[in-house]
């Protein structure tokens, strides 16, 4: 339980270090290719940056320390900003959308992981999340239907941030979410949660 919970402040906390340099490369482009996101990705960013700082007073009292991967994150964050900010506003909100999708699924996994063992861990997830998924409903609704070619980089977003978690977490991320979806809590949330 103890290791789990230092494994989840990590790999959030890594998760907002590689968010921040997503948003940071894609307002670097954004003058050029899509000027019109440039408010929706710097207030982001400003949520991120306070997301990190969140999760980075709680680690010391749980154990947790910055993920020794911080800077495969920073480099892959940074790479995808570029390619998805050069390609263009729908890159950048189909990347945004892969991102906060995937991000929501594992802190809707820690939160009944969690459960009442931890409240202040607990409502600082939930707090986030709330911001969250504000990013992912604002962009799903700024990018239409996607076409093929959009529906694989959307795949390929995901995967990326999935294979970086389950390095930062060292499987722990599969592993409770294979518990999760066996235990009764799991399939309560789920019939409750909204589609
Ligand atoms: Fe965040
Ligand atoms: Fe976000």
């Amino acid at each position: 339980m103890d290791r789990t919970v230092a494994r989840i402040l990590k790999v959030n906390h890594a998760g907002e270090y590689g968010a921040i340099r997503i948003y940071r490369a894609q307002i670097g482009v954004a003058a050029l290719r899509c000027p019109d996101l440039r408010p929706f990705l710097i207030e982001t960013l400003g949520h991120e940056q306070s997301h990190l700082g969140r999760f980075a007073v709680l680690m010391p009292a749980r154990g947790a320390r910055p993920c020794g991967a911080l800077w495969l994150w920073g480099a892959g964050g940074t790479a995808l900003g570029l390619v998805t900010g050069l390609l263009g506003r729908r890159a950048v909100l189909i990347c945004t959308e892969a991102v906060e999708r995937t991000v929501n699924r594992h802190l809707e996994d820690q939160l009944i992981f969690l459960g009442e063992r931890d409240p202040e861990l607990s409502t600082a997830i939930a707090e986030i999340q709330a911001q969250e998924l504000g990013h992912l409903e604002h962009a799903v609704s700024g990018r239409g239907a996607k076409r093929a070619e959009e529906r694989a980089l959307d795949a390929l977003v995901a995967a990326v941030v999935e294979v970086l978690i389950w390095l930062s977490t060292q499987g722990d991320s599969a592993r409770m979410a294979r518990e999760l979806r066996r235990s009764p809590a799991h399939d309560a949330s789920c019939k409750s949660a909204p589609v």
